[in-house]
């Protein structure tokens, strides 16, 4: 297969020219696999947003993948999907960086954790829009998530959708191979994706996944999204092929 120019085996990739793919791996709960941590960048004409923080283990790395991306664009927002370390936890640190920087999402608890910085925090639901001047990122509300706070949100010009912790899958990471789409690598393993949703998720080990299933095409035909964006695996380019396997790794098939 030939690769194309942005992929180098590691991340940061580009997924387009203004979307960013950087982060970092780390050992997953199962031996031998390893999970990504990833957060993405949209570059608008108005305005950049980050979405998710990123892990705090990667602070270095996309702390120096965005400015290398923005190339001294500032970013404008940052986009924590929801309250939890591997999502948010870098927020202090951007919104330091970026100090014109505003957080969005659903920041309903964040006045607790960052009270100093409670004036930079905007609140957002299902439907409302970020306007980045040639493209918009909608919020959606997420179908398959852990914590309540979480966000899913659908960027128009590249029609990726920011999908957080669903449609998680760990692979083998041989030296290489963290920038890969779903379709650059081999199918993921079910029970471990059953695994991960069992731990990461929680409920899909008590509850019939068959609704949200549903839910989960609705939404997919809607959008028909060209990328699916998550916080745990890779980048997903072919989604109708993709979705029997999540959907069996959340016990719905
Ligand atoms: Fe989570
Ligand atoms: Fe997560």
């Amino acid at each position: 297969m030939d690769r194309p120019a942005t992929m180098t085996g590691l991340l940061p990739r580009r997924i387009t020219p203004d979307l960013l793919w950087t982060g970092g791996c780390m050992a997953a709960s199962v031996t031998g696999m390893l999970a990504h941590y990833s957060c993405f960048v949209l570059r608008g004409s108005t305005g950049a947003v980050l979405i998710d923080t990123g892990h705090p283990s990667h602070r270095a790395q996309v702390t120096r993948d965005v400015a290398d991306f923005l190339a001294g664009q500032p970013l404008t927002h940052i986009f924590p999907t929801h309250a939890e370390l591997p999502h948010a936890g870098l927020l202090d640190h951007w919104l330091d960086l970026f100090p014109a920087a505003v957080a969005i999402g659903d920041m309903r608890d964040w006045h607790l954790y960052l009270p100093h910085l409670a004036p930079r925090f905007r609140q957002v639901a299902d439907g409302d829009t970020l306007d980045l001047g040639n493209r918009r990122l909608r919020f959606i509300a997420p179908i398959w998530r852990d914590l309540p706070d979480t966000l899913w949100a659908f960027d128009d010009a590249s029609r990726t959708l920011f999908l957080s912790d669903a449609c998680a899958c760990f692979h083998p990471h041989s030296p290489g191979q963290s920038d890969r789409f779903t379709s650059e690598v081999a199918p993921p393993d079910i029970a471990i994706m059953q695994d991960f949703n069992d731990k990461a998720l929680h409920w899909p080990r008590y509850t019939d996944c068959t609704d949200s299933a549903a839910a989960m095409d609705a939404l997919l035909e809607a959008l028909n999204p060209a990328y699916l964006a998550g916080a745990h695996g890779a980048v997903v380019d072919d989604w109708r092929r993709m979705m029997p396997h999540f959907k069996a790794g959340m016990g719905a098939c």
